[in-house]
């Protein structure tokens, strides 16, 4: 099992980055953020569980991100290699990931951090438009769909996430400072850690990081 993170604040385009490079390199891109909302809409026990706390902008608890998490790579087998978007978000999550990698004979291949100023991350939050049908992510300024409130890949209706609220929003930011940010320095120390400066047009940024991935095949093919 191969395990790529995407590490950043909420809107610094993880999800965006990921789901434009995850085919060409090869990897399932898994967002825990869609993978719960799908589970709220659905109505489960971990979206019961979970609904609560992201409304307010806060981390569902670890103990029900863990079993999410764990249920998600147990399902992709032994040879699946991931492109995990918004997990880990606490050091317990990077610890137990790391446990559970050593279990299963995985490697964590390279954790790509998007940093971007506080003033980028608001504004795309805000205005950021959502599928409610295919969860495909769009921006009323950088990035908007063909025809308003119409999803270009579905054909569903776009509507704002109700953690994208400027209140929430504020939360949300603060909550990855205090809980997330850490992981940072934590990968930078097990060398693992690419930083990507993501305030920059989507087009330019998906090829640098995709370059990232295919000078380390071409590397390798050189050996
Ligand atoms: P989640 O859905 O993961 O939200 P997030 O981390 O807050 O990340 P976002 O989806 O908001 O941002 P993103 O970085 O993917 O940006 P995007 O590409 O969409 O999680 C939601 C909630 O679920 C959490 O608050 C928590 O409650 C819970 N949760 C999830 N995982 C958890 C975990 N592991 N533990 C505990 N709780 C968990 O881009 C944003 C906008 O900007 C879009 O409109 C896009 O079009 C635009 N944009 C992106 N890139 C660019 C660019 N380069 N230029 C211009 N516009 C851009």
């Amino acid at each position: 099992m191969k395990i790529v993170i995407f590490l950043g604040a909420p809107g610094s385009g993880k999800g965006t980055v990921a789901d434009r490079v995850e085919e060409r390199l090869g990897y399932t891109h898994v967002s825990t953020g869609n993978m719960l909302r799908e589970a709220v809409k659905a109505g489960t026990a971990v979206g019961e569980a979970a609904k609560s706390y992201m409304e307010r902008g806060e981390l569902v608890p670890d103990e029900v991100m863990i079993k999410v998490i764990e249920a998600r790579m147990d399902a992709g087998g032994a040879d699946a290699a991931f492109m995990f978007d918004g997990y880990p978000r606490t050091v317990e999550q990077a610890e137990l990931l790391e446990k559970s990698l050593e279990g299963r004979g995985g490697t964590l291949e390279k954790v790509v951090f998007l940093d971007a100023p506080r003033d980028v991350l608001i504004r795309r939050l805000t205005g950021r438009r959502t599928c409610r049908d295919c969860g495909a992510c769009f921006h009323v300024e950088t990035m908007p769909p063909k025809k308003e409130g119409v999803c270009d890949d579905c054909g569903g209706e776009l509507y704002q996430r109700p953690d994208d609220q400027e209140e929430t929003i504020a939360n949300r930011l603060d909550v990855y400072n205090s809980q997330t940010e850490s992981l940072v320095s934590r990968y930078e120390e097990q060398g693992v850690l690419v930083r990507v400066d993501s305030d920059r047009p989507v087009a330019p940024l998906v090829e640098d990081v995709a370059a990232l991935f295919e000078s380390d095949a071409d590397a390798s093919d050189g050996q």
